[in-house]
């Protein structure tokens, strides 16, 4: 399958980089808004045509498959005109902003016979799904601590007055949407929906949450989440159950799993998969989807995103986090 691209950022060479490592998805050309960035990004990466619109990128019939990676709050839009060229797409996480939005598109990709994915690494990782086999082993799950706490140096230019879309509420920034978001998915991925789910965030000036702790109420146990682009942790997220505790080292870069036996205290690593760069997994996942034709999976997928998307539009505008995309629903 050859595919395009939208958004020129380092996310989409690793992006491009992974591709070519998958060995099932070929570069064939980048959209930018700028034209002279379209063509040298192209060119660094080996693709043979350039697009000065989104629209020449979608009516292609070079392009199979669009990777989008621009700013959240313009996800839709752009999804929307890629899915109408009868493109399959592959967009960046949080892929929406509300379920409207999740709804709309997945109901146009239907009716246009193309796939949509949403691009969330962390759950495609080898490690991740041992770490989901290796669930029952816990017994019953008491308790559940993910997190992310990843210092952005975007936050050094905001403190300067500089706010770069991740820390913006016009593009859909804040430490949810874009750290928040891994773990989250892992449980949802792990435990299913939760009963209840509240989120208490920190909120910088302009009102965006540069970190915040997201707490998900299961039948039996608590799963703390917590998120932020203002401070940094190395700490291990774990799993607690009653018959030991099921640890990764982190929610997002998943490479190693460890057990530790409740009542022994012993812990042994159970699995370990070092990847340079884990976004080959779900581009592995997402052409077995579309070549096999794997609706089962699709569905599992498409419902996971909305899953995620409803507890973090549901939470975030709980505590007034609003972004453009609300503004239309009014
Ligand atoms: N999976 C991961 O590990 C990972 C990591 C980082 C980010 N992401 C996701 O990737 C996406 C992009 O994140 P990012 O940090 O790279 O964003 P960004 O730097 O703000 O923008 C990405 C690209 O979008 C275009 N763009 C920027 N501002 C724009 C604007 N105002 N209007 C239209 N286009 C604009 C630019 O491309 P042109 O100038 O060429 O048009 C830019 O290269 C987000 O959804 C983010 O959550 C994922």
């Amino acid at each position: 399958m050859k595919f395009g691209t939208i958004g020129t950022s380092w996310i989409t060479d690793s992006f491009i980089e992974a591709a070519k490592k998958s060995g099932k998805l070929f570069f064939e050309g980048a959209y930018s808004r700028s034209e002279e960035k379209a063509k040298t990004f192209t060119g660094k990466h080996g693709g043979r045509q350039w697009f000065a619109s989104i629209e020449d990128l979608a009516e292609s019939s070079e392009i199979d498959a669009v990777y989008v990676a621009s700013p959240n709050s313009l996800h839709y839009e752009q999804v929307k005109v890629l899915l109408r060229g009868g493109k399959h797409v592959i967009c960046e996480k949080p892929m929406f902003m509300t379920v409207k939005e999740c709804d709309d598109a997945f109901a146009l990709a239907e009716k246009e016979d193309v796939f949509l994915f949403e691009a969330i690494r962390n759950i495609q990782t080898p490690v991740f799904r041992r770490l989901k086999e290796e669930l029952p082993r816990a017994g019953t799950i008491r308790s559940g601590f993910l997190h992310l706490i990843q210092y952005s140096s975007r936050y050094d230019k905001f403190l300067d007055g500089k706010v770069a879309n991740v820390f913006s509420p016009e593009y859909a920034g804040g430490a949810l949407e874009d750290l928040g978001v891994y773990p989250l998915y892992a449980a949802v991925d792990l435990f299913g929906a939760p009963l209840e789910s509240v989120y208490y965030p920190v909120k910088l000036s302009n009102g965006i949450d540069g970190s915040g702790t997201l707490i998900l109420q299961y039948d039996g146990f608590v799963c703390t989440i917590l998120c932020s682009k203002i401070a940094h942790s190395q700490v291990p997220s774990e799993i607690h159950g009653e018959k030991g505790t099921l640890r990764i080292n982190s929610s997002s870069d998943i490479s190693q799993l460890e057990w530790m036996d409740a009542h022994t205290k012993k812990t042994e690593v159970v699995a370990s998969h070092p990847s340079d760069n884990d976004k080959v997994f779900e581009i592995v996942r997402f052409a077995d989807v579309i070549e096999n034709h794997d609706m089962e999976e699709y569905r599992r997928l498409k419902g996971l995103s909305r899953q995620v998307l409803e507890i973090m539009e549901k939470v975030r505008k709980e505590k007034g986090i609003l972004f453009p995309s609300d503004e239309d629903e009014i």
